[in-house]
């Protein structure tokens, strides 16, 4: 059975930890979903099923069941954000192809309470030096609806470059989308980390006085 180099693993940077999704994240993973289908459905792909049918507690053992098996298979890297050791967000590597190619998409979300404070960008940047060490990929590439500021910024934030425009790409929130390509390869980091790339680690949360 063919099996990903580099997994499981669980990057981490200040207050930022990546690691693979577990059975007992389903609680914070659907409290968090539920919350926040204003602010991720229009970046998410379209479904038969309603938002709360698909984000709820029920939802996640058979989906956590499909990412670990994804990941053993050697089809994707599944990560889980955490901030300060909280469930924040999801990134996900997907469409890991080795060979010739050894390219990868990268996808994310962050909790919309938790926004604005760098953890995408640094859990992006977790993920790129962990796919072109660990993984031992050549390019990873992020696809963006182009009304999509916020992702837009992260991207920007590393350096990315914009490689082309896939029009009606993907199905997105009920339509084919567009999507702006965003690719870097490892020539491009010249042997250095991207991390250092960040203008700067997102504070280390003050949960007992912010929550
Ligand atoms: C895209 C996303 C992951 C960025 O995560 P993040 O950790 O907030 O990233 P950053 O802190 O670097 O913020 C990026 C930009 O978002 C914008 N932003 C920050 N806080 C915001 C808020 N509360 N509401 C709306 N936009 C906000 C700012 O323009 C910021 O850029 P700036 O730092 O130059 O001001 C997050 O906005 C998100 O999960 N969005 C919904 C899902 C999504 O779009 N996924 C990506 C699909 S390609």
């Amino acid at each position: 059975m063919p099996h990903t180099p580099g997994w499981p693993a669980s990057p981490s940077v200040g207050p930022i930890v990546l690691r693979p999704p577990r059975l007992r994240d389903g609680r914070a993973w659907s409290e968090l979903r539920l919350r926040n289908e204003r602010w991720l459905a229009p970046w998410e792909p379209s479904s038969p099923h309603g938002w709360s049918e698909r984000n709820s507690l029920t939802s996640w053992p058979p989906l956590n069941s499909a990412l670990r098996s994804n990941a053993r298979r050697g089809a994707m890297l599944p990560f889980m954000i955490c901030y300060g050791g909280r469930l924040v967000g999801q990134m996900n590597v997907s469409n890991v192809v080795h060979g010739a190619l050894r390219s990868c998409t990268v996808g994310y979300w962050v909790d919309g309470a938790m926004a604005g404070r760098g953890i995408a960008p640094a859990a992006l940047a977790l993920v790129i030096d962990h796919c072109f060490g660990a993984v031992g990929l050549h390019r990873v590439e992020v696809d963006i609806r182009p009304e999509n500021t916020q992702s837009l910024r992260v991207v920007e934030k590393l350096g990315l470059r914009r490689e082309g425009f896939y029009e009606r790409f993907l199905d997105i929130d009920g339509a084919w989308r567009d999507h702006v390509a965003f690719a870097i390869t490892v020539e491009e980091l010249s042997g250095r980390s991207i991390v250092s790339r960040l203008a700067s680690l997102p504070p280390d949360p003050q949960w007992r006085t912010r929550r």
